[in-house]
């Protein structure tokens, strides 16, 4: 169809419909709490990524030379780019409701060699993920299920768009263990980590949730991060569609 024969009304619903979507899922916050929660996730994550760069290198080894369209659900500031993003033909996807991470998103993708052509940045929830069915080859979550508004919502749209066989790596921090006194500690700032950490909760059973999701396959590993105690309990692995 050319340009020509596109009705303009179209064009406006359509990004209405995205400002929709957003909104619900996504409670719109100022401006300037969107740019300081990203500076504060880049400076935050120069303690964390030393932490699990291990497990990252062991799950994105998994991608080498095998995947040619990435979607990263809640990229942030794009840490995880450095481990896949330079290796071949890869084509990057990197969704997130906060506009202000597609700066250092993008940085990211560049210092990881990627062709600028080759990353898009697109302000959008993982509740209503804005490709295809089964169009990726991976999706990649860390730190993100946490953050989501419907975790169940966003795992289907995880497995409606991989292909059958694709690949989803994650890690997240979990829940406690309940009748522990960190679990307590939690569940007491769980409401104030939700104001200061951008939607972020500290109780949830993120590792149940995607065991029960119906991924064909799930390899589900724990670990402990010592860099931030009321999170320090993680779980990483990867799920095939
Ligand atoms: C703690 S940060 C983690 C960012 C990055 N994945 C990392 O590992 O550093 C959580 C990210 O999830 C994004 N986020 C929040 N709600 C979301 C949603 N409903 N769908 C997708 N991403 C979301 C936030 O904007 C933020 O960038």
């Amino acid at each position: 169809m050319s340009t020509k024969q596109i009705d303009p009304s179209l064009i406006v619903n359509e990004d209405t419909h995205r400002q929709a979507i957003l909104k619900r899922f996504h409670t719109p916050r100022p401006d300037w709490y969107e740019k300081l929660f990203a500076l504060l996730l880049a400076k935050c994550l120069k303690a964390y990524e030393p932490e699990v760069a291990g497990y990252k290198a062991e799950l994105f080894s998994r991608l080498r030379g095998r995947v040619n369209k990435v979607l990263e659900l809640g990229i942030g500031t794009g840490p995880n780019l450095k481990y896949y993003a330079g290796d071949g033909d890869v084509h990057v996807y990197g969704v997130d409701p906060n506009k202000r991470m597609e700066k250092y998103a993008t940085e990211a993708a560049v210092a990881a060699g990627l062709p600028r052509t080759n990353f898009n940045f697109i302000q959008m929830v993982g509740e209503a993920l804005p490709v295809s069915d089964a169009s990726m080859d991976a999706v990649i979550g860390t730190l993100v299920l946490c953050s989501v508004q419907d975790v169940n919502l966003a795992l289907q749209e995880v497995k409606r768009v991989l292909k059958p066989g694709g690949l989803y790596i994650f890690i997240e921090h979990v829940a406690a263990q309940d009748r522990t006194a960190l679990k307590f500690l939690q569940k007491l700032l769980d409401p104030l980590q939700q104001i200061v950490g951008d939607g972020c909760h500290l109780t949830r059973q993120t590792g149940k949730l995607i065991s029960e999701a119906g991924f064909s396959d799930v390899d589900i590993k724990m670990a402990s991060v010592s860099v931030c105690f009321l999170v320090k309990h993680h779980i990483y692995g990867i799920a095939r569609k």
